[in-house]
């Protein structure tokens, strides 16, 4: 791990031309980080990554960040069903690395192939990207970033709608690509999922927290954080209320 964080935040504040609806975000991720986005719906998680990504001006603060970012955005279903392959989801990662008028050619394909075999889904190429399984879809989305090269990856809940098994062979591949040394922001529902991550950021229109799980996975941070949508259960264990955990929709293979 080096001393520079390849990503980090410095008092920014991001929103949509009214008042900000975030602020406060103040972090630093290092090669080799997974960093847990946590919070409410609503919370700002989205927003974050729009403001890393540039799409968002910040309104305070100030950002690091490497010139190129892998981003898996939201998934909204319905963009998911026009019939293309899984190559060539994975092959529009190229794009961004491509002047305007060059078309990706057939070193771009063996890049893209690549990335579908660095997420176990080579044999999958050449099916219909809206007939995969939500992990499989998922994990092709994850290789279209890796397809962008980028050192650090933005993964907006990506486990959301996920079965078990596909939810843990998804842990497995970020699990590996952070030991390779890239940087993971991982928004997420999972707070144990979370615990075995390296950082964890808490977000709730504000930073709420941000540092180990250890230090950050509390109580009272959980309660800042989820204010009334936190339920508890016997035992002193924090839980999410059941609308949060979206796992189980998915009983087709991983
Ligand atoms: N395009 C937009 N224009 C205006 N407000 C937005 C837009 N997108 C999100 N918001 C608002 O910003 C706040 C944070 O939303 P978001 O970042 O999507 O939260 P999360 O991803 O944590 O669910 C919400 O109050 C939401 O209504
Ligand atoms: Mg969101």
């Amino acid at each position: 791990m080096s001393d520079a964080p390849l990503l980090a935040a410095d008092g920014l504040a991001a929103g949509y031309g009214g008042p900000p609806v975030l602020r406060d975000v103040s972090f630093g991720a290092h090669a080799g980080q997974r960093v847990a986005v946590l919070g409410p719906n609503g919370g700002g998680k989205t927003t974050l990554f729009r403001a890393l990504l540039g799409e968002l001006r910040p309104s305070a603060g100030t950002l690091t960040r490497p010139p190129r970012l892998g981003v898996v955005p939201q998934t909204e279903r319905s963009r998911l069903d026009f019939p293309v392959s899984a190559l060539d989801v994975a092959l529009m990662g190229t794009l961004s690395t491509l002047p305007w008028w060059r078309r990706p050619g057939r070193a771009d394909r063996q890049r893209a192939r690549a990335a579908l075999a660095d997420v176990g889904l080579v044999d999958r190429a050449d099916h219909t990207f809206g007939d995969l399984s939500g992990g499989q879809r998922q994990r092709v989305l994850v290789a279209r970033a890796l397809v962008q090269d980028a050192p650090v990856l933005l993964l907006d809940e990506p486990y959301v709608g996920l079965d078990t098994p596909s939810v843990a062979l998804l842990d497995d591949l970020l699990g590996g690509l952070a030991a390779q040394g890239r940087t993971l922001l991982i928004a997420t529902h999972d707070v144990d999922q979370a615990r075995g991550w390296e950082r964890v950021l808490c977000l709730n229109r504000r930073q709420i927290a941000f540092g180990a799980p250890a230090d950050v996975l509390t109580r009272e941070t959980l309660e800042a954080t989820y204010g009334a949508e936190i339920v508890e259960l016997p035992g002193e264990r924090c839980v999410l209320p059941a609308h949060h955990h979206e796992h189980g929709h998915d009983h087709d293979a991983a």
